[in-house]
């Protein structure tokens, strides 16, 4: 096993010290943007007579060898090497001989890092964006087929007005919405690359930074150097962007879990995504949601471990860097098949429209819409208020829905009723009534569809 270091040490490190500091059992995972980082350094060495065209070629060849050899397995993470650099880098130096020692040359693992990490991170931020692209595809289809899906909107868990699945789908659309725009932002904010900038002075070698950040398709190198090799805001940002997308998931989780229930019975989850109980036979259970609503809580935990890590670091670089790995990358394994997950259950829950609508008709939800008939008919709105709620408090008391009394019943409370009441108030009046933009009825509801597929086409890129 070959360290990167020791000239200036007269004894080796101690056993549980080397595991202690050893970061190859979790960054092994950085091998493609490392040796794809090290490609673009070695030609760039190349291209500037810092080192010979042949090494630059050699080194090159190398490490694509080593880099087919990983992907079919031949060569494996063992061998006690201290990181990722090291591993390459010890196993290009024993396939090519001295060419594999120039690679280094004017870079430090402080700026290889850095680099590998913001690789790593821009294109797990571009996936899991595909992702909620996916997501919100499975949302606009789902949207147009419950249009006319009835059901009652809650304010307080407590029924409040009618409205449709199709709008009560479209919230959750709009939150994952935001959550492209935001990885949209974080992505253009991370684009930078740190390559060259050494240790954290840069180095007094000629490189050529704006080659290597084009290279590895970054907008430009990054600015100064100490930021460069000590910068995990594009982590962090990205890691708060997961956990907006966790907490809306996790919403979403709640009301199916809700939703699934005895109690509501709105939903029914496809049996390939329930379990069952060992001891209850009748049980079907939204575990998936669960898992999601509780993976919420370690994404969190993940960004917070995360700037604590950060808040007390001097520049530039410092070994409590290393831990930004695991948190990172549990919180980007966990995010990502959350969403991919959560779309494939979504897209194969049963809504069950009859349990919907009735329970849209039960509960009084056409109260509002009965106190603005009143109001058409010239009484006061706080009146008509008190006049409705005098009514449900006389429905609660015999079990009936508004709609269920008689022209007389209802007259004994205001003379204004007349038969048009029970159109007014009728569910089909009240969502189709509603047409302010971004409200439920069909015609707001077809608008805000189509629109928002228009936006979905024009995020899905090339
Ligand atoms: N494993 C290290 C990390 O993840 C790599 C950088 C090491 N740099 C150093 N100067 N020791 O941060």
């Amino acid at each position: 096993m070959a360290q990167l270091w020791g000239g200036r040490f007269t004894k080796g490190t101690d056993e549980a010290v080397k595991e202690f500091n050893d970061s190859l059992p979790f960054d092994q995972r950085l091998y493609r943007e490392d040796i794809r980082g090290s490609i673009a350094h070695a030609r760039m060495l190349g291209i500037q007579g810092i080192i010979s065209p042949e090494d630059s070629a050699k080194i090159e060849e190398g490490l694509n060898g080593i880099l087919a050899d990983i992907e079919s397995g031949a060569l494996t993470f063992e061998g006690g090497y201290e990181d990722i650099h090291s591993f390459v880098e010890a196993h290009l130096t024993d396939r090519i001989g001295e060419a594999g020692k120039r690679l280094h040359t004017g870079r430090s693992r402080n700026d290889q890092v850095a680099l590998d990490m913001k690789l790593y991170t821009r294109r797990k931020a571009e996936e899991i964006r595909e992702d909620v692209l996916g997501l919100l595809e499975v949302l606009a289809d789902l949207m147009e087929k419950h249009i006319g899906t009835y059901m009652p909107g809650f304010t307080h868990l407590q029924k409040a007005q009618p409205t449709t699945l199709a709008h009560h789908l479209g919230a959750y659309f709009e939150m994952f919405r935001r959550d492209v725009t935001r990885l949209n932002d974080t992505i253009v904010r991370m684009n930078e690359c740190p390559l060259g900038a050494g240790a954290m002075a840069g180095t007094t070698y000629p490189l050529d930074r704006e080659y290597t950040a084009e290279a590895l398709s970054f907008d430009r190198p990054t600015r100064n150097s100490m930021d460069s090799v000590s910068d995990r805001d594009y982590l962090i940002e990205f890691l708060s962007d997961l956990s907006l997308i966790m907490m809306h998931l996790s919403r979403f989780s709640e009301e199916l879990i809700l939703w699934n229930s005895n109690e509501y019975r709105f939903v029914e989850m496809d049996d390939a995504f329930s379990t069952g109980s060992s001891i209850m036979p009748q049980k079907k259970n939204p575990d998936i949601c669960e898992l999601v609503r509780g993976k919420t809580g370690r994404v969190y935990g993940d960004l917070v471990s995360l700037l604590t890590t950060m808040k007390a670091i001097p520049l530039a670089y410092n070994k409590d860097m290393q831990e930004d790995k695991e948190p990172a990358f549990d919180a980007i394994d966990t995010a990502q098949s959350c969403v991919r997950l959560f779309a494939q259950m979504l897209s194969t829950v049963t809504f069950r429209e009859d349990v919907m609508r009735r329970s849209a008709v039960l509960g009084f939800t056409n109260a509002t819409d009965a106190a603005d008939y009143l109001v058409g008919k010239g009484v006061p709105f706080r009146d008509a208020h008190g006049i409705i709620g005098r009514i449900v408090l006389y429905c609660i008391e015999r079990n009936e829905s508004i709609d269920d009394l008689s022209l007389e019943e209802l007259r004994s409370f205001s003379p204004v009723f007349d038969e048009d009441i029970y159109d007014a108030i009728s569910l089909e009046t009240c969502v189709e009534k509603r047409l302010t933009a971004g409200a439920p009825g069909s015609d707001a509801m077809r608008d805000e569809i189509s629109e928002s597929r228009r936006w979905l086409d024009s995020q899905i890129k090339e």
